[in-house]
Formats: C-alpha cells, structure tokens, sequence
C-alpha cells in the first residue's frame, strides 16, 4: 500500500546476489521474539560479535535504539506497535537486499505481525529465534525496572502484564533463555545457520 502516486521502480545494475558474491556470505534476517528481558538483544550482540569474527557483514536493529529515532514517533499502542514492526521489517528487506545480515530485537508480541515481517522477506531467509523465558525470570531480572512501574501501573499496556505477548508456534530456533547461558545460546543459533546453509561451515 502507497500513498505515494507516479512512481516507478528503478532496477539496478548491482544486485543482492553481485553483494553476495563480493561479501563471501548469504543475506538474510535473524528475527528475534521474546518478552522484555528475554534476552533477545544480548543474545543479537553476541551473535553479531561470532558474525564480526567469520568475517559476515551484519546489523543489529534493536527495540530500544530505534524507538530513539526510525520509530520515535510510535508508541506502544496495538497499531503503534504493528506499524513499529512493519518499518523494521521493510528496513531488514533493503539490508538483506543490500547484502547484510540484519539481526532484530523487537519484542514483536503479535504473531499477526511478525507473519507480515515474514511475508516481506525473500522465502526461506528470515530465522525466526525465540528467547523462551518465562515471565516469572524476566520480572525477576527487571533489567530496567519497568515491570515493578508496570505492576503499579505506571506503564500502560506493558506487554506480558497489561498487553499480550503471542509466543511463535513454529520458530525456526526456540532458545530457553530461562537456563541456557548467552555463549549456548549464541551456539545454538550459529549451530543453526551453520546447518541450514545460511554461514559456510567452519
Ligand atoms: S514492540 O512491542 O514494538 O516490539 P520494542 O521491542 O520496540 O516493542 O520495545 C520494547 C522496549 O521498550 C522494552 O524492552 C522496554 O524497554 C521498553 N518499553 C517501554 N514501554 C513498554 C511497554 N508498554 N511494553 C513493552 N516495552 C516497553
């Protein structure tokens, strides 16, 4: 859906598979879904640091950085929330087609949402990676002190509290962030890659 009449789309000379090429790695997206304080950003840096040492090009897009600028605007309405992922998600396509490996944190809490983000990208090179902890943990961690505000109803709509939180059916990795350490997890999703084809073996 545009607004935007009398455009038309300009096709270029370099492509996503002449970037391929000269980077020595695929693109693709790593998606990651969680509640607040799952882990998702600390397991996105760690695994963007494993990527920096294999020599692959990558990004991080994170919740509370683009909501800084990209997303300022937004707030943490339903459709503030949808319209946050769909700016990601078209920001994720333009990196994949620019060659780059683009890691997101987004709570990303509607499966209807993340389904739309899904549909943008080229099939099969989006990774859906779910930080699987409880809300029991992340509450305890409280990194940022926003569930305790939350409780006493100082935030609105804070997603696992007073705002829903839809946990993927089908992810491509489920990491129980509950147990496992960031170096395993970080692990279990190279492990992944490496398996599927995404980041060459070694
Ligand atoms: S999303 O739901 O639209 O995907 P996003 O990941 O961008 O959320 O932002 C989540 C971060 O914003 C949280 O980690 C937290 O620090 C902060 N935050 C502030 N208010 C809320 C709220 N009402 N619900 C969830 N997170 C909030």
């Amino acid at each position: 859906m545009t607004k935007s009449e009398n455009v038309v789309w300009q096709e270029q000379a370099i492509t996503r598979d002449h970037r391929q090429e000269q980077n020595g790695h695929k693109s693709f997206v790593v998606w990651f879904t969680g509640l607040s304080g799952s882990g998702k950003s600390t397991l996105a840096s760690a695994l963007e640091s494993e990527l920096h040492r294999l020599n692959c090009r990558s990004f991080v897009f994170d919740g509370d950085n683009v909501r800084h600028g990209l997303c300022g605007d937004l707030g943490f309405s339903e459709d503030d929330r949808k319209e946050n992922i769909r700016r990601i998600a078209e920001m994720t396509r333009l990196f994949v087609e620019a060659g780059v490996i683009a890691l997101t944190a987004f709570i990303s809490p509607m499966r209807d949402d993340r389904r739309k983000a899904r549909d943008l990208i080229p099939d099969g090179d989006l990774v859906e990676v779910y930080c699987n902890c409880s809300l029991e943990t992340c509450e305890n961690r409280d990194v940022k002190g926003l569930y305790k505000k939350a409780r006493a109803g100082l935030i609105k709509n804070y997603t696992g509290i007073s705002s829903p939180y839809e946990a993927p059916e089908n992810p491509e990795v489920s990491v129980d962030t509950d147990a496992l350490t960031i170096e395993e997890g970080t692990a279990q999703i190279l492990d992944y890659l490496r398996e599927h084809g995404f980041i060459p073996n070694g």
